[in-house]
Protein backbone atom coordinates (compact mmCIF):
# COMPACT_ATOMS: atom_id res chain seq x y z
CA UNK A 1 0.00 0.00 0.00
CA UNK A 2 1.19 3.52 -1.18
CA UNK A 3 0.77 6.39 1.52
CA UNK A 4 -0.43 9.70 0.16
CA UNK A 5 0.25 12.59 2.55
CA UNK A 6 -2.65 15.09 1.17
CA UNK A 7 -1.49 18.79 2.10
CA UNK A 8 -4.12 21.10 0.61
CA UNK A 9 -3.14 24.36 2.14
CA UNK A 10 -4.86 27.59 1.26
CA UNK A 11 -7.09 29.39 -1.07
CA UNK A 12 -8.12 27.46 -4.50
CA UNK A 13 -6.10 24.47 -2.45
CA UNK A 14 -9.16 22.37 -0.96
CA UNK A 15 -10.68 22.91 -3.95
CA UNK A 16 -8.43 21.19 -6.38
CA UNK A 17 -7.33 18.72 -4.26
CA UNK A 18 -10.93 17.27 -3.78
CA UNK A 19 -10.94 17.68 -7.79
CA UNK A 20 -7.45 15.47 -7.67
CA UNK A 21 -8.06 13.15 -5.27
CA UNK A 22 -11.60 12.52 -6.72
CA UNK A 23 -9.36 11.60 -10.15
CA UNK A 24 -6.88 9.29 -8.45
CA UNK A 25 -9.41 7.05 -6.19
CA UNK A 26 -11.51 6.74 -9.89
CA UNK A 27 -7.49 5.37 -11.34
CA UNK A 28 -5.68 3.69 -8.62
CA UNK A 29 -7.65 0.93 -8.03
CA UNK A 30 -8.31 -0.11 -12.03
CA UNK A 31 -4.45 -0.34 -12.00
CA UNK A 32 -3.79 -2.42 -8.97
CA UNK A 33 -2.68 0.83 -6.86
CA UNK A 34 -3.59 0.48 -3.15
CA UNK A 35 -3.64 4.27 -2.16
CA UNK A 36 -3.49 5.42 1.64
CA UNK A 37 -4.92 8.93 1.96
CA UNK A 38 -4.16 10.58 5.22
CA UNK A 39 -4.85 14.53 4.93
CA UNK A 40 -2.94 17.46 7.38
CA UNK A 41 -2.84 21.00 7.65
CA UNK A 42 -0.44 23.46 5.92
CA UNK A 43 0.18 26.62 5.40
CA UNK A 44 -1.92 29.57 6.36
CA UNK A 45 -4.73 26.80 7.26
CA UNK A 46 -2.35 25.31 9.65
CA UNK A 47 -0.82 28.93 10.77
CA UNK A 48 -4.23 29.53 11.72
CA UNK A 49 -5.07 26.43 13.76
CA UNK A 50 -1.31 25.83 15.37
CA UNK A 51 0.22 28.66 15.42
CA UNK A 52 2.94 27.43 12.40
CA UNK A 53 2.46 26.94 8.91
CA UNK A 54 4.14 23.30 8.97
CA UNK A 55 3.57 22.03 12.26
CA UNK A 56 5.43 18.80 13.72
CA UNK A 57 2.90 16.32 12.58
CA UNK A 58 2.68 17.33 9.02
CA UNK A 59 6.34 17.26 8.90
CA UNK A 60 5.90 13.68 10.44
CA UNK A 61 3.27 12.48 8.18
CA UNK A 62 5.00 13.47 4.68
CA UNK A 63 8.29 11.49 6.14
CA UNK A 64 6.43 8.37 6.56
CA UNK A 65 4.70 8.96 3.36
CA UNK A 66 5.65 7.94 0.01
CA UNK A 67 4.73 10.85 -1.75
CA UNK A 68 2.95 14.25 -0.75
CA UNK A 69 -0.06 15.47 -3.21
CA UNK A 70 -0.22 19.25 -2.29
CA UNK A 71 -2.66 22.07 -3.04
CA UNK A 72 -1.49 25.66 -2.66
CA UNK A 73 -0.41 27.92 0.16
CA UNK A 74 -0.63 31.36 0.96
CA UNK A 75 -2.52 35.07 0.83
CA UNK A 76 -2.87 38.17 1.57
CA UNK A 77 -4.11 37.09 4.89
CA UNK A 78 -0.51 35.98 5.90
CA UNK A 79 1.42 38.24 3.52
CA UNK A 80 1.46 40.54 7.11
CA UNK A 81 3.16 38.16 9.51
CA UNK A 82 5.47 39.95 10.72
CA UNK A 83 8.15 37.01 10.97
CA UNK A 84 8.68 36.20 6.94
CA UNK A 85 9.87 32.86 8.17
CA UNK A 86 6.33 32.09 9.44
CA UNK A 87 4.74 33.15 6.24
CA UNK A 88 3.36 30.07 3.97
CA UNK A 89 5.79 29.85 1.74
CA UNK A 90 9.05 30.32 3.40
CA UNK A 91 7.70 28.50 6.70
CA UNK A 92 6.39 25.85 4.86
CA UNK A 93 6.71 25.19 1.04
CA UNK A 94 10.35 26.15 0.58
CA UNK A 95 11.79 23.89 3.89
CA UNK A 96 9.59 21.02 2.87
CA UNK A 97 11.37 20.71 -0.53
CA UNK A 98 14.68 21.76 1.02
CA UNK A 99 14.01 19.03 4.31
CA UNK A 100 13.31 16.31 1.73
CA UNK A 101 15.68 17.05 -0.69
CA UNK A 102 13.50 17.50 -3.53
CA UNK A 103 15.76 19.32 -5.75
CA UNK A 104 14.78 18.72 -9.15
CA UNK A 105 11.51 20.21 -9.88
CA UNK A 106 9.83 18.86 -13.41
CA UNK A 107 7.24 21.51 -15.30
CA UNK A 108 5.84 19.87 -18.52
CA UNK A 109 4.23 22.30 -20.49
CA UNK A 110 2.46 21.02 -23.51
CA UNK A 111 0.11 22.81 -25.14
CA UNK A 112 -2.90 20.81 -26.29
CA UNK A 113 -4.39 20.91 -29.67
CA UNK A 114 -7.96 21.55 -28.27
CA UNK A 115 -6.45 24.51 -26.12
CA UNK A 116 -4.16 26.38 -29.30
CA UNK A 117 -6.77 29.65 -29.26
CA UNK A 118 -6.54 29.80 -25.74
CA UNK A 119 -3.00 30.43 -26.49
CA UNK A 120 -1.97 33.94 -26.10
CA UNK A 121 0.20 33.96 -29.53
CA UNK A 122 -0.38 34.06 -32.81
CA UNK A 123 -1.99 30.67 -34.28
CA UNK A 124 0.91 30.07 -37.13
CA UNK A 125 3.38 30.16 -33.92
CA UNK A 126 2.12 27.06 -32.37
CA UNK A 127 0.39 25.16 -35.31
CA UNK A 128 0.76 21.60 -33.94
CA UNK A 129 0.87 22.75 -30.09
CA UNK A 130 4.48 22.30 -28.56
CA UNK A 131 5.95 20.34 -25.74
CA UNK A 132 8.30 22.13 -23.33
CA UNK A 133 10.05 20.71 -20.18
CA UNK A 134 11.00 22.94 -17.88
CA UNK A 135 13.70 21.12 -15.18
CA UNK A 136 13.92 23.73 -12.14
CA UNK A 137 16.59 23.23 -9.85
CA UNK A 138 14.26 23.79 -6.71
CA UNK A 139 16.15 23.74 -3.82
CA UNK A 140 19.09 26.55 -4.28
CA UNK A 141 20.02 29.83 -5.68
CA UNK A 142 18.87 32.73 -4.55
CA UNK A 143 15.87 31.35 -2.41
CA UNK A 144 18.13 29.34 -0.22
CA UNK A 145 21.47 31.21 0.10
CA UNK A 146 22.72 32.53 3.53
CA UNK A 147 22.86 35.64 4.38
CA UNK A 148 19.56 36.67 3.75
CA UNK A 149 18.10 39.69 5.77
CA UNK A 150 16.30 43.25 5.68
CA UNK A 151 17.60 45.75 8.11
CA UNK A 152 16.78 49.26 7.61
CA UNK A 153 17.11 50.41 4.02
CA UNK A 154 19.26 47.52 3.00
CA UNK A 155 18.24 44.07 2.10
CA UNK A 156 20.49 41.01 1.30
CA UNK A 157 19.34 37.90 -0.60
CA UNK A 158 22.77 35.45 -1.53
CA UNK A 159 22.86 33.64 -5.14
CA UNK A 160 25.05 30.35 -4.29
CA UNK A 161 25.39 27.22 -6.20
CA UNK A 162 28.07 24.37 -5.83
CA UNK A 163 29.33 22.51 -8.95
CA UNK A 164 27.81 19.46 -7.12
CA UNK A 165 23.80 20.77 -7.00
CA UNK A 166 24.46 22.08 -10.70
CA UNK A 167 25.69 18.91 -11.71
CA UNK A 168 22.67 16.44 -10.37
CA UNK A 169 20.05 18.87 -11.83
CA UNK A 170 21.83 19.01 -15.21
CA UNK A 171 22.06 14.78 -15.18
CA UNK A 172 17.98 15.10 -15.06
CA UNK A 173 17.57 17.03 -17.74
CA UNK A 174 19.85 15.34 -19.60
CA UNK A 175 18.03 12.26 -18.93
CA UNK A 176 14.48 13.33 -19.33
CA UNK A 177 15.57 14.91 -22.93
CA UNK A 178 16.99 11.65 -23.88
CA UNK A 179 13.45 9.88 -23.58
CA UNK A 180 12.04 12.49 -25.86
CA UNK A 181 12.38 12.74 -29.80
CA UNK A 182 14.03 15.72 -30.25
CA UNK A 183 16.58 15.23 -27.31
CA UNK A 184 17.80 18.92 -26.62
CA UNK A 185 18.14 20.43 -23.59
CA UNK A 186 18.51 24.45 -23.51
CA UNK A 187 20.41 25.63 -20.03
CA UNK A 188 19.49 28.97 -19.40
CA UNK A 189 21.65 31.09 -17.18
CA UNK A 190 22.93 35.18 -16.98
CA UNK A 191 26.51 33.90 -16.84
CA UNK A 192 27.62 37.47 -19.06
CA UNK A 193 26.40 38.84 -15.45
CA UNK A 194 26.61 36.05 -12.53
CA UNK A 195 29.21 33.81 -11.00
CA UNK A 196 26.84 31.23 -10.27
CA UNK A 197 25.61 31.18 -14.12
CA UNK A 198 29.35 31.01 -15.09
CA UNK A 199 30.11 27.80 -12.79
CA UNK A 200 26.26 27.24 -14.50
CA UNK A 201 27.53 27.05 -17.58
CA UNK A 202 30.84 25.41 -17.25
CA UNK A 203 29.12 22.67 -15.78
CA UNK A 204 26.43 21.89 -18.37
CA UNK A 205 29.08 21.56 -20.95
CA UNK A 206 31.11 19.38 -18.81
CA UNK A 207 27.80 17.25 -17.93
CA UNK A 208 27.09 17.25 -21.66
CA UNK A 209 30.05 14.86 -22.26
CA UNK A 210 28.15 12.54 -20.97
CA UNK A 211 25.24 12.58 -23.48
CA UNK A 212 26.43 12.75 -27.10
CA UNK A 213 22.91 11.86 -27.96
CA UNK A 214 21.56 14.79 -26.54
CA UNK A 215 21.87 18.37 -28.32
CA UNK A 216 23.03 21.04 -25.42
CA UNK A 217 22.72 24.79 -25.80
CA UNK A 218 23.43 27.51 -23.66
CA UNK A 219 21.12 31.08 -23.42
CA UNK A 220 20.47 33.92 -21.61
CA UNK A 221 17.24 34.18 -19.62
CA UNK A 222 16.58 37.44 -21.04
CA UNK A 223 16.58 36.11 -24.52
CA UNK A 224 14.41 32.65 -23.64
CA UNK A 225 12.07 34.72 -22.02
CA UNK A 226 11.59 36.43 -25.74
CA UNK A 227 11.91 33.58 -27.61
CA UNK A 228 9.39 31.51 -25.37
CA UNK A 229 7.21 33.88 -27.05
CA UNK A 230 8.44 33.93 -30.39
CA UNK A 231 9.22 30.28 -31.25
CA UNK A 232 8.12 28.35 -28.46
CA UNK A 233 8.09 25.77 -30.82
CA UNK A 234 12.19 25.49 -30.72
CA UNK A 235 12.51 24.48 -27.34
CA UNK A 236 12.55 20.68 -26.01
CA UNK A 237 14.48 20.46 -22.55
CA UNK A 238 14.89 24.15 -20.65
CA UNK A 239 17.29 23.51 -17.77
CA UNK A 240 17.82 26.20 -15.21
CA UNK A 241 18.50 27.87 -12.13
CA UNK A 242 15.73 28.17 -8.76
CA UNK A 243 14.57 31.79 -9.60
CA UNK A 244 14.63 31.61 -13.29
CA UNK A 245 12.63 28.19 -13.50
CA UNK A 246 10.19 29.75 -11.22
CA UNK A 247 9.44 32.81 -13.83
CA UNK A 248 9.88 31.07 -17.21
CA UNK A 249 7.58 27.99 -16.53
CA UNK A 250 4.77 30.80 -15.59
CA UNK A 251 5.60 32.30 -18.86
CA UNK A 252 5.40 28.74 -20.41
CA UNK A 253 2.13 27.63 -18.95
CA UNK A 254 0.18 30.89 -19.96
CA UNK A 255 1.08 29.84 -23.34
CA UNK A 256 -0.59 26.82 -22.70
CA UNK A 257 -3.93 28.65 -22.39
CA UNK A 258 -3.49 29.23 -18.33
CA UNK A 259 -1.35 28.76 -15.49
CA UNK A 260 -4.38 26.17 -13.88
CA UNK A 261 -2.83 24.02 -16.41
CA UNK A 262 0.81 23.37 -15.56
CA UNK A 263 1.16 20.51 -13.16
CA UNK A 264 4.70 19.82 -11.13
CA UNK A 265 6.69 17.46 -9.49
CA UNK A 266 9.53 17.89 -7.00
CA UNK A 267 11.64 15.06 -6.96
CA UNK A 268 15.22 14.03 -5.50
CA UNK A 269 17.22 10.93 -5.27
CA UNK A 270 14.42 7.96 -4.78
CA UNK A 271 11.03 7.67 -5.99
CA UNK A 272 9.45 10.07 -3.26
CA UNK A 273 8.10 13.47 -4.69
CA UNK A 274 6.04 15.99 -3.76
CA UNK A 275 2.99 17.20 -6.44
CA UNK A 276 1.51 20.14 -6.89
CA UNK A 277 -0.17 22.67 -9.90
CA UNK A 278 2.82 25.20 -10.15
CA UNK A 279 -0.01 28.18 -9.70
CA UNK A 280 -0.97 29.72 -6.39
CA UNK A 281 -3.54 29.72 -3.72
CA UNK A 282 -5.21 32.23 -6.41
CA UNK A 283 -6.74 34.11 -3.55
CA UNK A 284 -8.72 36.47 -6.22
CA UNK A 285 -10.88 33.50 -7.38
CA UNK A 286 -11.00 31.02 -4.11
CA UNK A 287 -14.19 30.24 -3.11
CA UNK A 288 -15.99 30.72 -6.52
CA UNK A 289 -16.11 27.39 -8.20
CA UNK A 290 -13.59 28.86 -11.13
CA UNK A 291 -10.62 27.13 -10.10
CA UNK A 292 -9.03 25.04 -13.16
CA UNK A 293 -8.30 21.42 -11.37
CA UNK A 294 -6.74 20.19 -14.44
CA UNK A 295 -3.22 21.19 -12.71
CA UNK A 296 -3.63 19.40 -10.20
CA UNK A 297 -5.46 16.61 -11.70
CA UNK A 298 -2.18 16.10 -14.29
CA UNK A 299 0.07 16.37 -10.98
CA UNK A 300 -1.60 13.56 -10.01
CA UNK A 301 -0.98 11.39 -13.20
CA UNK A 302 2.59 12.49 -12.10
CA UNK A 303 2.51 11.07 -8.75
CA UNK A 304 0.91 8.09 -10.35
CA UNK A 305 4.34 7.81 -12.94
CA UNK A 306 7.30 8.95 -10.46
CA UNK A 307 6.65 7.97 -7.42
CA UNK A 308 4.66 4.80 -7.75
CA UNK A 309 5.91 3.43 -11.09
CA UNK A 310 2.39 3.39 -12.77
CA UNK A 311 2.73 4.83 -15.81
CA UNK A 312 -0.02 3.17 -17.84
CA UNK A 313 -2.89 4.84 -14.99
CA UNK A 314 -0.89 7.79 -15.29
CA UNK A 315 -1.69 7.75 -19.36
CA UNK A 316 -4.93 7.13 -18.45
CA UNK A 317 -5.95 10.51 -16.61
CA UNK A 318 -3.49 12.43 -19.49
CA UNK A 319 -5.99 10.62 -21.95
CA UNK A 320 -9.26 11.67 -20.19
CA UNK A 321 -7.73 15.62 -19.70
CA UNK A 322 -7.26 15.54 -23.33
CA UNK A 323 -10.83 13.85 -24.06
CA UNK A 324 -12.39 16.58 -22.34
CA UNK A 325 -10.81 19.32 -23.63
CA UNK A 326 -11.51 18.10 -27.43
CA UNK A 327 -15.09 17.82 -25.77
CA UNK A 328 -14.96 21.38 -25.69
CA UNK A 329 -15.17 21.63 -21.82
CA UNK A 330 -13.39 24.63 -19.99
CA UNK A 331 -13.12 26.53 -16.86
CA UNK A 332 -13.12 30.23 -17.17
CA UNK A 333 -9.20 30.55 -17.55
CA UNK A 334 -9.35 28.92 -20.64
CA UNK A 335 -12.28 29.89 -22.37
CA UNK A 336 -11.18 31.46 -25.25
CA UNK A 337 -14.48 33.19 -26.13
CA UNK A 338 -17.05 35.22 -24.09
CA UNK A 339 -19.51 32.75 -25.18
CA UNK A 340 -17.64 29.50 -24.63
CA UNK A 341 -20.13 27.31 -21.97
CA UNK A 342 -18.00 27.43 -18.76
CA UNK A 343 -17.80 24.53 -16.44
CA UNK A 344 -17.01 24.35 -12.53
CA UNK A 345 -13.93 23.12 -10.82
CA UNK A 346 -16.09 20.16 -9.80
CA UNK A 347 -17.86 19.65 -13.17
CA UNK A 348 -14.34 19.60 -14.57
CA UNK A 349 -13.16 17.01 -12.22
CA UNK A 350 -16.41 14.91 -12.54
CA UNK A 351 -15.92 15.09 -16.59
CA UNK A 352 -12.58 14.13 -16.49
CA UNK A 353 -13.72 10.91 -14.06
CA UNK A 354 -16.25 10.23 -16.54
CA UNK A 355 -13.55 10.19 -19.36
CA UNK A 356 -11.11 7.36 -17.86
P1 LIG B 1 -1.53 32.57 -8.37
O1 LIG B 1 -0.86 31.52 -9.16
O2 LIG B 1 -2.22 32.16 -7.15
O3 LIG B 1 -2.55 33.36 -9.32
C1 LIG B 1 -2.15 34.10 -10.45
C2 LIG B 1 -3.36 34.33 -11.36
O4 LIG B 1 -3.67 33.09 -12.00
C3 LIG B 1 -4.61 34.75 -10.60
O5 LIG B 1 -5.34 35.64 -11.40
C4 LIG B 1 -5.38 33.46 -10.41
O6 LIG B 1 -6.77 33.61 -10.31
C5 LIG B 1 -4.99 32.68 -11.67
N1 LIG B 1 -4.97 31.24 -11.42
C6 LIG B 1 -4.02 30.55 -10.74
N2 LIG B 1 -4.34 29.26 -10.67
C7 LIG B 1 -5.51 29.12 -11.30
C8 LIG B 1 -6.37 28.01 -11.57
N3 LIG B 1 -6.08 26.79 -11.14
N4 LIG B 1 -7.53 28.23 -12.25
C9 LIG B 1 -7.84 29.45 -12.69
N5 LIG B 1 -7.07 30.54 -12.49
C10 LIG B 1 -5.92 30.37 -11.79
O7 LIG B 1 -0.40 33.65 -8.04
P2 LIG B 1 -0.45 34.95 -7.10
O8 LIG B 1 -1.80 35.56 -7.17
O9 LIG B 1 0.72 35.73 -7.48
O10 LIG B 1 -0.22 34.37 -5.65
C11 LIG B 1 -1.26 34.11 -4.71
C12 LIG B 1 -0.67 33.43 -3.49
O11 LIG B 1 -0.25 32.11 -3.83
C13 LIG B 1 0.58 34.12 -2.93
O12 LIG B 1 0.48 34.06 -1.53
C14 LIG B 1 1.71 33.27 -3.43
O13 LIG B 1 2.85 33.32 -2.62
C15 LIG B 1 1.08 31.91 -3.40
N6 LIG B 1 1.71 30.91 -4.29
C16 LIG B 1 1.78 29.65 -3.81
C17 LIG B 1 2.28 28.64 -4.60
C18 LIG B 1 2.34 27.26 -4.07
O14 LIG B 1 1.76 26.98 -3.03
N7 LIG B 1 3.02 26.35 -4.74
C19 LIG B 1 2.67 28.93 -5.91
C20 LIG B 1 2.56 30.24 -6.39
C21 LIG B 1 2.06 31.23 -5.56
C1 LIG C 1 6.07 28.03 -7.24
C2 LIG C 1 5.80 29.20 -6.31
C3 LIG C 1 6.77 29.19 -5.15
C4 LIG C 1 8.17 29.36 -5.72
C5 LIG C 1 6.51 30.23 -4.04
C6 LIG C 1 5.11 30.16 -3.52
C7 LIG C 1 7.50 30.11 -2.94
O1 LIG C 1 5.82 30.41 -7.02
O2 LIG C 1 6.01 26.89 -6.77
O3 LIG C 1 6.33 28.26 -8.42
O4 LIG C 1 8.60 30.49 -6.00
O5 LIG C 1 8.84 28.34 -5.90
MN1 LIG D 1 6.00 30.17 -9.16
Amino acid sequence: MAKIAVLAGDGIGPEIIAEGLKVLKAVAPQHGQDLEFTEALVGGAAYDATGHPLPPETLELVQNSDAIFFGAVGGPKYDVIPDPNMRPERGALLPLRKKLGLYANLRPCILYSALSSACPLRADLVEGGFDILVVRELTGGLYFGQPKSWEGDNAIDTCLYSREEITRILHVAFKAAQKRPNKRVVSVDKANVLETSRLWRDTATKVAAEYPDVELSHQLVDATAMDLVRRPQSFDVIVTENLFGDILSDEAAQLTGSLGMLPSASLGQGTFGLYEPSHGSAPDIAGTGKANPLATILSAALLLRYSLGAEAAALQIEKAVEIVLNAGHRTGDIAETPDTKIVTCTEMGDLVVAAL
